[in-house]
């Protein structure tokens, strides 16, 4: 059966980095409605400009976009069969209960666990200050934790890395109270379920890293 894990946690917490860690060992896609909704900035529609506006701001896209964006992803081939490691949704409890029917009556799968990542608000900041990401394949980076081997440039595609919009100190806060406000309620809802993991996001990379891995494919041992 698929195996669907959700990474949660607020802004710059390591969930889009340890997902494009884990990918290969999980053999699970990564779906990341933040880089799929920052896609969207090539469409000229009037939807493509409000959310761009709005991702500007620090602002949450409304859940019917967001989950729309997300389910037509999900129905690609490469994720229907394997599940997908999903960064930065849910975010909202509609979310939530939107995503446990549509596994169920689509994919007949449901959430097999949820990754919490917790971090303050002020380590929020240094590191989204310090991060520059690859525009086209959403790659991470750290000028200081986790640097490119030469600087500003992708190491796998020998690209240039940007500073993304959103990642203005002030914008960053904004996403972080948003996040106490709306996504973090999911906490409750996760443990509830007895689907949470909480993940000691406070250390380097690199250690956190195999212990998502393993915890993952124990999930997936266990989801047959
Ligand atoms: P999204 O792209 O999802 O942004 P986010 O959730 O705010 O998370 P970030 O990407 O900022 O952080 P991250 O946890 O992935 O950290 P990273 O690994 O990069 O969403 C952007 C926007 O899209 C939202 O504001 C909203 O408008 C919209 N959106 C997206 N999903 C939505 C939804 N479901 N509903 C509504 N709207 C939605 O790491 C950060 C930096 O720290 C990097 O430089 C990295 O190298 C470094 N780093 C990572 N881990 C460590 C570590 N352990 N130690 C030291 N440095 C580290």
């Amino acid at each position: 059966m698929a195996t669907y894990v959700v990474l949660l946690g607020p802004p710059g917490a390591g969930k889009g980095s340890q997902a494009k860690r884990i990918v290969k060992e999980t053999a699970i896609p990564h779906v990341s409605t933040g880089d799929l909704l920052r896609a969207m900035k090539d469409q000229d529609t009037p939807l493509a400009r409000r959310v761009q506006a709005i991702m500007a701001e620090g602002g949450l896209v409304d859940d019917d976009t967001t989950m729309a964006i997300l389910r037509e992803r999900l129905m690609e081939p490469d994720s229907c069969d394997r599940g997908a490691i999903l960064d930065g949704v849910p975010r909202t409890l509609a979310q939530a209960e939107t995503l446990d029917k549509m596994l169920a009556e689509e994919f007949s799968a449901a959430v097999g666990g949820v990754f919490l990542f917790s971090i303050s608000e002020d380590e929020a900041v240094r590191r989204i200050s310090g991060r520059r990401v690859n525009p086209d394949t959403g790659r991470v980076y750290h000028v200081e934790f986790d640097p490119p081997k030469v600087e500003g440039i992708d190491d796998e595609t020998g690209t240039s890395l940007i500073q993304r919009e959103d990642d203005k100190p002030a914008v960053v806060r904004e996403r972080y109270q948003l996040y106490l406000e709306k996504t973090a309620p999911l906490i409750d809802f996760y443990r509830a379920a007895g689907k949470l993991h909480e993940i000691d996001a406070n250390r380097p990379i690199d250690e956190i890293t195999p212990d998502l891995v393993d915890a993952i494919k124990a999930l997936q041992r266990t989801s047959g």
